[in-house]
């Protein structure tokens, strides 16, 4: 059980990849308590990133945002320096950024290899170290990994996806031992298909193709996917570490 907060603060939540699609919506859910939020994003420019922070702000959040690139070790340690020094506590965790270069393995260039694991699985290192020794001060927090269902099943076309999605269960699975015992549980979500930015960009007979082996018949909704990670933050879930908890419409079972 997280027993680290007070009840009367609002937590302080930091989300990588908050700018849109999945880790906007999350940033949604935490608005629901009046939580403190960081956003993390690393778009070529912050037109959706100043619109995630109006929407937060006009709730009455107080909510600020770093174009950090997350894959950067030395980037990401400056970034969490400045958030202690403002906040002085860090209660929640969401490592959510993510890229895809998909293209068959015969194809598939060094570049497309490293830039996704660096941005997928590095960066959840970098994001994970840096927070951890304050959330041990703190006597606990929470932290949630956004794996993928493709993680678990592969598929063909993510080889360097795959890979580091499936790299993420391992460490959140390691993680969540090495600090099980200090008030800090670390879970997954893997989702499955989801109507975001990332997967508008697939050909129609890709996404005919999943939907076709969808048992609920349709994509995912980024919301649907925010309810659990919430979900995984929340006092009820105290005793629930070290798990993957998919969301995909029994894509996989
Ligand atoms: N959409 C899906 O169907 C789906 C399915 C399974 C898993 N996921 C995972 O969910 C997460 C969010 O996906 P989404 O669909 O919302 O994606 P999206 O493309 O809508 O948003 C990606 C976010 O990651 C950020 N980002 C990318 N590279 C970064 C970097 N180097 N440093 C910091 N931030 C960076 C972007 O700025 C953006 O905020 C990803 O980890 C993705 O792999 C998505």
């Amino acid at each position: 059980m997280d027993n680290s907060h007070s009840g009367f603060d609002p937590r302080v939540v930091v989300i990588t990849g908050g700018s849109k699609g999945i880790g906007r919506t999350v940033a949604h859910a935490f608005a629901a308590e009046k939580a403190r939020i960081v956003l993390v994003h690393y778009d070529p420019d912050d037109a959706a990133c100043d619109e995630t922070l109006k929407s937060l702000t006009e709730k009455g959040i107080e909510a600020e945002a770093h174009r950090v690139d997350v894959s950067s070790f030395r980037d990401v340690n400056t970034l969490f320096e400045n958030i202690f020094s403002r906040f002085k506590r860090i209660d929640v965790l969401i490592n959510n950024a993510g890229i895809t270069r998909d293209t068959l393995l015969m194809r598939m260039t060094e570049q497309d290899w490293d830039a996704v694991l660096a941005v997928n699985l590095k960066s959840v290192f970098n994001c994970t170290q840096a927070v951890i020794r304050a959330m041990i001060r703190q006597k606990g927090g929470r932290m949630v990994n956004i794996a993928s269902v493709v993680g678990q099943t592969g598929n063909p076309g993510q080889a360097n996806y795959a890979a580091s999605k499936a790299g993420i269960m391992g460490f959140t699975k390691t993680v969540a031992k090495e600090v099980a015992g200090r008030g800090i549980t670390v879970n997954a979500v893997a989702p499955g298909f989801v109507d975001t930015e990332m997967t508008a960009v697939l050909p129609e007979k890709v996404k005919q193709g999943f939907l076709s082996q969808i048992p609920i018949g349709r994509m995912g909704t980024p919301e649907e996917v925010a309810d659990a990670v919430y979900w995984l933050c929340s006092p009820g879930a105290g005793y629930v570490t070290g798990q993957v908890i998919h969301v995909n419409g029994g894509l996989f079972m």
